[in-house]
């Protein structure tokens, strides 16, 4: 967080720091939690509406599929789920096959297409048993073929007659994991095979990359006919969201205190994640400095928490390396035969060794390794840029860590 806005929201709080307000529930405040009332959102929640809700309330199947974007917190998770759950029962009187499948790729181990399918036949264990090919299928096991686990779900969808609408949240993060679009590909086209049926599939992807839809190839996107950009929240909405909020979890919410708060946020990350939190901290804390480092923690537990288990070893890699670096710094040797800094090539070398003495991951080739860095880069865990080492020595990658390395190693051992 920019240090300018960082000392206007302590003066700010020094002034109100003195209110009482109590914690009587902290659930909504520190958890993603389905608050039952969506705040604004009225723009994205009529195109939803129109391509959605319309259909399904209409007794008839969505058409096509639906493509979402924008930041951490911009709810996109939420009102997908809300709405949903909010029009279950009146969908199920018309369409009683209606299933609306929920799977985060962050919460799959290695969320390759197969998994991710598995999850959702999972789902629909319920209605086997089934035949294919004058076999029965009478559970879901493990097969860790994505071919084998789409049939059995475009069976389960002809055979049943199901209305699925399936949310694939994060979905990036498979395209990541498998190095392929190939995965949305795969289902927006099974939804073609049943077109003109009164049953089908829906597929909703929700993804906080904006590069990733203008990349993929003309054949996939234009299966999907819809797509949207949540977009940042004002402080004006931030403040009523956390108003909102407070009703549930506050015993005497203090106006003043939830604007400041929404004024900070949307002048950083426009988060209601960020906003709840650094209520909650505030409060618990009772002090804005100790609140926004709590924040801090708290956000970069988030980010940890979604990583792969390469990016994990490769940050493994980077804490030892800086420490290595840090000790050398305080041994009274030479200067020049000090590492000033961390170089991508001596993390990649431990990297190496890591991966080699573990049984966790197989090592990656060098240019892999550099995709990872720019990953942990743009989540803000580590600086990664390239500078002169000296006269006549050329260049070289340099890691910082962008927060404290005990933090990073903390959260990094810590049970998701
Ligand atoms: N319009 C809103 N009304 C009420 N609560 C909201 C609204 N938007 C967000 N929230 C709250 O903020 C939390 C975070 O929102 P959400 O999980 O939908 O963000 P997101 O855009 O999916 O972020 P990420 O990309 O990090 O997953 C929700 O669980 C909910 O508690
Ligand atoms: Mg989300």
């Amino acid at each position: 967080m920019p240090k300018d806005i960082y000392m206007l929201m302590r003066m700010c709080f020094k002034v109100v720091v003195t209110v009482s307000m109590r914690v009587i529930n902290s659930e909504p405040l520190v958890d993603d939690w389905l608050c039952p009332e969506i705040v604004d959102r009225e723009s994205e929640r009529k195109k939803i509406d129109k391509y959605i809700f319309s259909y399904l309330l209409d007794g008839k199947q969505p058409l096509g599929s639906y493509y979402v974007t924008g930041n951490s917190g911009s709810g996109k998770t939420f009102v997908f789920k809300r709405m949903f759950e909010n029009n279950r029962t009146r969908i199920k009187q018309l369409l009683p096959r209606f299933e609306c499948i929920y799977v985060n790729a962050v919460e799959i181990r290695t969320p390759s297409s197969a998994s991710i399918i598995q999850e959702i036949n999972k789902s629909l264990e319920h209605y086997l048993p089934l035949q294919i090919d004058g076999e029965t299928i009478n559970r879901i096991k493990n097969w860790k073929n994505a071919y084998v686990q789409m049939n059995i779900l475009k069976n389960l969808i002809r055979q049943r007659e199901l209305n699925l609408v399936i949310i694939i949240d994060e979905v990036e993060k498979i395209v990541q994991y498998e190095k392929d679009d190939g995965f949305i590909y795969a289902l927006t086209n099974i939804r073609s095979e049943f077109i003109g049926k009164n049953y089908g599939i829906f597929t909703i992807f929700i993804s906080n990359d904006k590069s990733l839809f203008k990349k993929l190839p003309l054949k996939t996107t234009s299966r999907i006919p819809f797509d949207d950009n949540f977009s940042n929240y004002r402080s004006g909405d931030l403040f009523e969201v956390l108003k909102i909020f407070s009703k549930y979890s506050l015993d005497e919410p203090n106006d003043e205190i939830l604007i400041n708060i929404a004024n900070s946020i949307a002048s950083t990350s426009s988060s209601v994640r960020d906003a709840k939190r650094l209520l909650y901290n505030f409060i618990e804390l009772g002090d804005m400095e100790k609140a926004l480092n709590a924040l801090d923690r708290d956000t970069l537990w988030d980010d940890i928490r979604k990583l792969n288990t390469q990016q994990r070893v490769v940050l493994f890699a980077i804490i030892q390396g800086i420490r290595s670096v840090r000790e050398q710094q305080k041994r009274l040797i030479p200067t020049r035969y000090k590492e000033r800094i961390l170089t991508s090539k001596r993390a990649y070398s431990i990297y190496c060794e890591l991966a080699e003495n573990g049984e966790l991951i197989k090592k990656t080739s060098w240019r892999t390794f550099q995709r990872m860095l720019q990953s942990l880069r743009d989540m803000d865990i580590i600086r990664y840029e390239k500078v002169s080492i000296g006269r006549g020595k050329g260049w070289a990658g340099m890691i910082e860590p962008e927060c404290n390395v005990d933090d990073i190693e903390f959260l990094l051992r810590k049970k998701t």
